[in-house]
């Protein structure tokens, strides 16, 4: 991997920071909405006990977690995140839609999750885990914080099969994608540290062989939109 781009990973949340203001809207007009079918798509791998405490990693401006909140046997969502300012504007969200007894945001690195051992029953990280440094080892500390049967599920961008498809997703993705970004952020190169690290990342058989080696078993993935994006899941199951 791209040493500069592998080191500007410790540093991204500042990114989100600057651009937290455009960040929500960006992401409608820039995905043309289908973001929102996405995370509800998540939503249906929610495992179907009651009373379950989910924790959602990289939550930024909190989208995953206002969907997890329509989830009936979620009690309790905890969203964190590194980026102080993609908190504020998540925190307004959970407040006008008078969820804050339900979803609480707090700041913190996902890393290295606060709080002991077997704490949730579903974890979740939507277009975060790509910006973490250290991969494996937080696909671990995921597993360390999920009970016995718990679950993590995981959305991230992936890169499309079909050799025409991919062509012009990626001409999209490259070229019009971070200058549209860049100039409505007003930001000058979030919008291609997004691309670069969507193409860096492992998708598919790659990515689910990670949960397997980090631990996680009953792992699958489900391709999106062309394979535009890619959900995947693996559940902890102690012996
Ligand atoms: C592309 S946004 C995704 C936000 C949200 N999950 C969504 O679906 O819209 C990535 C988020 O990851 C956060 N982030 C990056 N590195 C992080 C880390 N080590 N721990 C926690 N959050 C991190 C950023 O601050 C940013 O809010």
């Amino acid at each position: 991997m791209d040493q500069t781009l592998q080191s500007s990973k410790k540093q991204s949340y500042q990114i989100f920071d600057q651009i937290a203001g455009t960040y929500d809207s960006l992401n409608r007009l820039l995905s043309f909405g289908i973001d929102i079918y996405w995370r509800n798509q998540l939503l249906k791998l929610v495992p179907r006990r009651e009373n379950l405490k989910a924790l959602d990693l990289a939550t930024g401006t909190a989208d995953l977690a206002l969907t997890l909140s329509k989830a009936k046997n979620i009690d309790s969502i905890t969203g964190l995140d590194m980026s102080e300012e993609m908190l504020k504007i998540g925190r307004k969200k959970v407040d006008n839609k008078k969820l804050s007894k339900k979803i609480q945001l707090i700041s913190g690195d996902g890393q290295s999750i606060p709080g002991p051992d077997k704490s949730y029953d579903l974890v979740t990280i939507s277009f975060g885990i790509r910006n973490f440094f250290d991969v494996d080892s937080s696909l671990k500390e995921c597993l360390r914080v999920l009970d016995n049967n718990g679950r993590l599920i995981i959305l991230e961008f992936s890169l499309p099969k079909n050799f025409l498809i991919k062509a012009i997703y990626l001409f999209y993705f490259r070229y019009l994608l971070p200058f549209v970004g860049n100039i409505l952020s007003k930001h000058k190169n979030a919008y291609s540290y997004l691309n670069q690290t969507v193409e860096e990342f492992p998708y598919g058989n790659e990515f689910e062989d990670m949960f397997k080696k980090a631990g996680f078993k009953n792992t699958g993935h489900k391709t999106l939109t062309f394979g535009i994006a890619t959900l995947y899941w693996g559940d902890r199951e102690d012996n």
